[in-house]
């Protein structure tokens, strides 16, 4: 049997506040596989993904959670091309793979960027998962290239995804941006994170059109139940709305005087039905040369530690609440 290592998981779906719903274990390190990195994990960040599986996918006996990260590369598989032993990285992995709340964890280098060397390991794990749902549903979703104008509305903006959002089309496009936050301290934040204009998410149709009187020509919808007719009301004529969670049931045909173009956003696609496929690692690279050049922050606004199933249990519960503002992040 090889090396130990240290890892967090779960043995059986509970609620959070069971000590039993995540526990510490003793496992083998794994052994990277043909384009994987062996990463020293040093810092994760807690994602509603994490609280989804946790709380519904059976583990299979015992299973390791987490699937931001930031870490060193320790060894290298066969064929691996763009990274080196000692290189800084950050990543989503997969949530079909064993997590990153672990000591050690492989993953498929085109689903890996170079962490931006102006932050650390800590800020550094609260992007990439959110990251990289923000990027595919700007950049290719959208099909937003830099430069371009429009109006933009996102919902959820100081949730993990929404400030992503807001970070990169202020960064990368001249959009007019418009956000849901509900309390004083999402709003002051989503306002930080690049929102032109706080809009009120159980009003939405009047205070949109407050402000955007003609309507929005996109919009992000990572809370989609219930806001349907909202969209139909607010959207453009030929608008484009992403939604990323899993409204069950979702009746679209609102969206049909106005051809809206519906998009399913899961970042997980790639990773695991187009593992060839660099996309991932070259958003990441972008989004790493944007964080070192000042045009994009890190989403950290809690950081809790040492890396052990008390402090994952405390973790989870923030984000159950869905009242979280930035990212929740674990240092080893
Ligand atoms: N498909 C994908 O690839 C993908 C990727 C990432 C996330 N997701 C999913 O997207 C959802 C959001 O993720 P996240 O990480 O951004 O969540 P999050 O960080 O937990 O979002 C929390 C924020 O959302 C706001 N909020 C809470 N309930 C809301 C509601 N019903 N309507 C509008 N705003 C609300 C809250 O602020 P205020 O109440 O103050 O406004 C809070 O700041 C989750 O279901 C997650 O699983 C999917």
């Amino acid at each position: 049997m090889g090396d130990l290592m240290h890892a967090v998981g779960y043995r059986k779906p509970l609620p959070v506040d069971d000590p039993e719903s995540l526990v510490d274990a003793e496992v083998p390190v794994p052994t990277p596989a043909a384009h994987e990195l062996l990463v020293r994990v040093e810092a994760i960040s807690v994602n509603p993904a994490d609280v989804k599986t946790r709380r519904q996918a059976d583990p299979h006996g015992f299973r390791i959670l987490g699937n931001d990260a930031a870490g060193v590369v320790v060894a290298n598989g066969p064929n691996v091309s763009r990274f080196v032993v000692g290189d800084e990285v950050y990543y989503a992995g997969r949530i079909d793979r064993p997590g990153s709340a672990a000591g050690y964890q492989v993953v498929n280098e085109n689903i890996v960027g170079h962490k931006p060397a102006s932050i650390d390991f800590g800020d550094a794990a609260a992007l990439p998962l959110t990251t990289i749902t923000a990027w595919e549903i700007l950049f290719d979703h959208f099909g937003l290239q830099p430069g371009d104008a429009g109006t933009l509305l996102v919902i959820g903006a100081a949730g993990g995804v929404g400030s992503m959002v807001l970070q990169l089309a202020r960064a990368r496009t001249r959009l007019t941006v418009l956000g849901t936050a509900g309390r004083g301290e999402s709003q002051k934040w989503a306002t930080e994170m690049g929102a032109h204009h706080i809009v009120d998410r159980h009003d939405l149709v009047d205070s949109v059109h407050a402000v955007a009187p003609d309507g929005v020509d996109y919009i992000v919808s990572p809370f989609s139940r219930g806001n349907i007719d909202n969209y139909a009301a607010v959207i453009r004529p030929f608008g484009h709305i992403a939604a990323i969670d899993e409204p069950t049931g979702l009746d679209l045909l609102p969206l049909k005087p106005k051809s809206v173009a519906w998009h399913w956003e899961l970042m997980f696609t790639r990773p695991i039905l187009l593992p060839e496929d660099p996309y991932q690692h070259e958003l990441l690279e972008k989004t790493a040369k944007l964080v070192n050049a000042g045009k994009v922050r890190s989403t950290a606004t809690t950081r809790l530690g040492p890396l052990n199933a008390e402090t994952l249990r405390d973790a989870h519960a923030r984000v159950e609440s869905s009242a979280t503002i930035g990212k929740v992040v674990v240092t080893r």
